[in-house]
This record gives structure tokens, C-alpha cells and sequence, in this order.
């Protein structure tokens, strides 16, 4: 009877150790418990969708931006999320704890661009390809690419000459398209541009539709050009290794991903094709069309923009030099970088990009839950009137002095920032280049809309009249 009594005893102390051990452990009382940001959550489930969409996205955010400050929660799309717009919280989520907020994207999106492409990953096989990708598209690959690129550049706008244009958007679609292409593959690119083309523009169709997948529907057409472009990287694949060529003669993405010797599968490999193909075209594109709407809005800086072009042709004519254009030309035109700078800028053509907290995280004194969605706002800062006065103002002046660190985010910042900014600046600037020495346009129809697909871009793609000067 004792020896039952006191093996309770002995229970009823292993169990109060026990919570109090758990007690003293809790991460509540480790840390007192913080509060969420402010915000509201809205409706069950819907959230506040319905608001977000129901008007234009900046002015939802802005509102809230000056309701609650720079960091808020709010639930879009069946998720709760914090919003945040200083430059300080950027930094913070995209630099210095990157770590802790993974990319996200909806589960139909990474099926169709491919599951194993960049994006989605974070650790060492994100930062093995990275490495892959910063290799092809560094100034030094690139800058032995400009001459092919302005003959890309000379064939699109001639096919432009003297036409009204109804959706320039289109049009510079392909032009960035075709850049892509010779980027990735290099002159080999040629022969399977077509087929390449016809593909990937059945794909994208499918991007923003339903994602069901039933004979018929867009999305099941688009998974199946899916599969037929990685039937025909498999044959490029298998070509290059046939022809047993070394990566020191292909100075391309695909000769990059390819010559790792720790080796990249087929499906990896086209996996991130399409994935930069994805990266690489309308946002360039979407960027450009702004630019010609900017300039042709604004004559004064327009004009200073064809000076500085017809400065550099000029002393390439002096020179007597060969007359095409190469990187340190391109180096060589300020103006005109400011001017993409400043489209960046205004146009802001990504407003925000997606993360997720993989734990519970801290941030100025609010708690981010373990798997809540974090969005930085690149709109909103590129916006602030502290940071730049006049934020609705075209002025490519400001960028003279450089901005302060993570007020600039056109390209992002940290583990996942643009790896392709230097070819986007490059074939801007050598379209830019011919634009406005050889070309007048005038921008037709009401120019005032915006429309969001999912890049910010002018209402209709902007229609325009090209003419030779
Ligand atoms: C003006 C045009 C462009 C803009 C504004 C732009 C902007 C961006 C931004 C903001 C990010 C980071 C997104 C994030 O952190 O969630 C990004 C990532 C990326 N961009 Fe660009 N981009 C442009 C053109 C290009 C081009 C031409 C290429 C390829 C040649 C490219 C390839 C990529 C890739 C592969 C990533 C993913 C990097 C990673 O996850 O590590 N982009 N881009
Ligand atoms: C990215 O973050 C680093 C560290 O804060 C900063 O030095 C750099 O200027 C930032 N880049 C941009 C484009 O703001």
C-alpha cells in the first residue's frame, strides 16, 4: 500500500517536473508574445480579394500604406499576408534574412514553367543555378553579344518602318524574345526559333487561365506545348553533345548550364530555359514600351536623349571605326540610363514580389507567422514622396545622384535578385539607340490607362506610328 502511494508520489513529480520544464521552455515565455502588424483580415477565406481587385492594386495598397504604416497584414487569396513597403523591411526579407522567406507561387504556375526552374528554390541547388545563370549573362559574356544583338534590333524596328502599330507591347515582345533566344542558345538559336516561338506562345496563354487540365481548355493546350518544348531542348541537348562541343565556344546560358560538371538533368535544364524566357521577355519588353511612351510624352527630355545618341554615332563616324555598336558604347550614354532608371521607376512594371515565412519571424517588434505570405511592395517605396519627391513626376534628372541602398528595387536585392539586368539594360539601350537617331513616332489614342497582365503596362499596349526621320 506505502509502495503504491509513493510510486504515485514519484508519478505526480515526474508530471510536475514535466510541466514545469515545459512551462519554463514555452516559447511564450522565452519571449513575450508579439503582436501581428496592424491590419485587417476582412472576410473569412475571400479576405480582401474583392477590394484588391476591384480597384487599381497601388491604390488598395497605398491606402493601406497610409492607414497602418509601412508594414500591415491583410489576406488576399485564401492567404494571410504582411505587406511591407520601407526600405528597411526590404532589406530585411530579401538581404540580410533571406534565409527565413522562401519564394512562393501557385502550384499551376510552377507546374507549367517547371517545377525545377530558379525561382522556386532556395539553398545550394538555388545557388548552384544561380551561379550557372550570373556566369552567361555577366558583363563579360555578354558584351561579345552587341553586334548580334543590334542586328536583332535593326530587323525589328524595320519591320516596324512607316506602319501603324496597334499593340507596340506585341511587337517589342518579340524583339526581347529573339534577344532571349540568342542569349540562351547562342547563333545556334536560328533554326529553332520558329518552333520555339509557336510553343512558348501557346504556353503563356495557358499562364493566367484555369488551371484545369481537360482536353480542350487553355491550360490543358499549354501543358501540352509544354511538353513539346522540352521535346525540342531535348534535341538541342542532344546535338551540342554529339557535336562534343566545349562550353569555351559557347558563351551562352545553355553552354553555362551544360558545361557544370556537377551536372544539371535534361529536365533541369529546360526547366530554366523556359524559366528565363519566362524572366526575360515581357518585363523587357513591358519596360520598352513604357520608355517610348515617357519619351514620347516628354520632348524636352526626348530631345536630350537623341543628342546624346547622335553623339555617340557621330564619334563612331570620326573614328572611322567599324560602325557597330559595342559595350563601351554603351557605357557611354548616361542620359539614356537615366532615363530606364527613372521608367523603372514610374512604371514600377513588377509592384511587389512573394515570399513566404518559413518560422516565426520578428520584425520591428510583430510577429510574421510561420507560413504567412510576405509581399514587398517595390511599388510603393519607388512611390514615397520621402524618397522621392514628386513621385508621379517623369524626371530622369533624380537618378544623378545614386539612390540610397534598397530604395531602387526595379531588379530586387539579395539570394534572388535579378541575375539578367545587365542584358535588359544592354538591349534597351541598343534599341533606344536606333529609335531615336534613325526614328520619329507619335503615340495614338488616349494614353491614360493602365492595365496590369500580370506586368503594369500602358492601356492597349500602347498603339504608336513609326516613321523613318
Ligand atoms: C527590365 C527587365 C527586367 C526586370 C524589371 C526584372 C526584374 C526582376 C526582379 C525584380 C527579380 C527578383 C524577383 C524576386 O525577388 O522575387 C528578377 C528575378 C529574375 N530575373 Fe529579372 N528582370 C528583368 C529582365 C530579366 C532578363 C532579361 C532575364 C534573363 C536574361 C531575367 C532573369 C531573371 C531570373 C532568372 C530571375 C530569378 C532569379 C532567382 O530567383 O535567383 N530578368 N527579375
Ligand atoms: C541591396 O542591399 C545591400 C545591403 O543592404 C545594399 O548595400 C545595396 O545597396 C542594396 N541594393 C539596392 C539595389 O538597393
Amino acid at each position: 500500500m506505502v509502495q503504491l502511494f509513493s510510486l504515485a508520489l514519484i508519478f505526480l513529480f515526474i508530471y510536475l517536473v514535466h510541466i514545469l520544464v515545459k512551462f519554463l521552455l514555452s516559447p511564450d515565455r522565452r519571449r513575450p508574445k508579439l503582436p501581428l502588424p496592424p491590419g485587417t483580415l476582412g472576410w473569412p477565406y475571400v479576405g480582401e480579394t474583392f477590394q484588391l481587385y476591384s480597384q487599381n492594386p497601388n491604390v488598395f495598397f497605398a491606402s493601406k500604406v497610409e492607414r497602418y504604416g509601412p508594414i500591415f497584414k491583410t489576406h488576399i487569396l485564401g492567404c494571410p499576408c504582411v505587406m511591407i513597403s520601407s526600405p528597411e523591411a526590404a532589406k530585411f526579407v530579401l538581404v540580410t534574412k533571406s534565409h527565413l522567406f522562401k519564394p512562393t507561387f501557385p502550384a499551376s504556375k510552377e507546374r507549367m514553367l517547371g517545377k525545377q526552374a530558379i525561382f522556386f528554390h532556395q539553398g545550394q541547388y538555388h545557388s548552384k543555378l544561380r551561379k550557372l545563370v550570373l556566369r552567361a549573362f555577366m558583363p563579360d559574356s555578354i558584351r561579345s553579344k552587341v553586334s548580334d544583338i543590334e542586328s536583332i534590333a535593326l530587323d525589328s524596328l524595320k519591320s516596324l518602318e512607316g506602319r501603324s502599330i496597334d499593340n507596340t507591347f506585341l511587337e517589342l515582345k518579340t524583339y526581347a524574345f529573339n534577344v532571349a533566344l540568342l542569349s540562351i542558345f547562342g547563333k545556334d538559336e536560328i533554326k529553332y526559333r520558329e518552333d520555339l516561338k509557336r510553343c512558348y506562345y501557346i504556353l503563356e496563354k495557358g499562364y493566367n487561365s484555369m488551371p484545369i487540365n481537360l482536353p480542350g481548355t487553355l491550360f490543358h493546350k499549354s501543358m501540352k506545348a509544354r511538353r513539346e518544348l522540352s521535346q525540342i531542348l531535348a534535341r538541342i541537348l542532344h546535338t551540342r553533345r554529339q557535336m562534343k562541343l566545349d562550353d569555351q565556344q559557347h558563351p551562352d546560358l545553355l553552354g553555362s548550364f551544360m558545361g557544370d560538371k556537377e551536372g544539371l538533368t535534361d529536365e533541369q535544364i529546360a526547366d530554366n530555359i523556359i524559366g528565363v524566357i519566362f524572366a526575360a521577355r515581357d518585363t523587357t519588353a513591358s519596360v520598352l514600351t513604357w520608355i517610348i511612351k515617357f519619351l514620347g510624352e516628354n520632348p524636352s527630355v526626348l530631345e536630350a536623349v537623341t543628342e546624346e545618341q547622335e553623339a555617340v554615332m557621330r564619334s563612331k563616324e570620326e573614328s572611322g571605326k567599324e560602325r557597330l555598336l559595342t559595350w563601351e558604347d554603351t557605357k557611354n550614354m548616361p542620359l539614356t540610363s537615366r532615363v530606364i532608371q527613372e521608367t523603372l521607376r514610374v512604371a514600377s512594371i513588377l509592384s511587389f514580389t512573394f515570399r513566404e515565412a518559413v518560422e516565426d519571424v520578428e520584425y520591428g517588434g510583430y510577429l510574421i507567422p510561420k507560413g504567412w505570405k510576405v509581399l514587398p511592395l517595390f511599388r510603393n517605396i519607388h512611390h514615397s514622396p520621402e524618397l522621392f519627391p514628386e513621385p508621379e513626376k517623369f524626371d530622369p534628372s533624380r537618378f544623378e545622384v545614386a539612390p540610397k541602398p534598397n530604395t531602387f528595387l526595379a531588379f530586387g536585392n539579395g539570394t534572388h535578385s535579378c541575375p539578367g539586368n545587365e542584358l535588359a539594360k544592354l538591349e534597351i539601350l541598343v534599341l533606344l539607340h536606333h529609335l531615336t537617331t534613325k526614328y520619329r513616332w507619335s503615340l495614338m489614342g488616349s494614353q491614360n490607362g493602365i492595365q496590369y497582365g500580370p506586368f503594369a503596362l500602358p492601356q492597349n499596349g500602347l498603339p504608336i506610328k513609326l516613321f523613318r526621320k
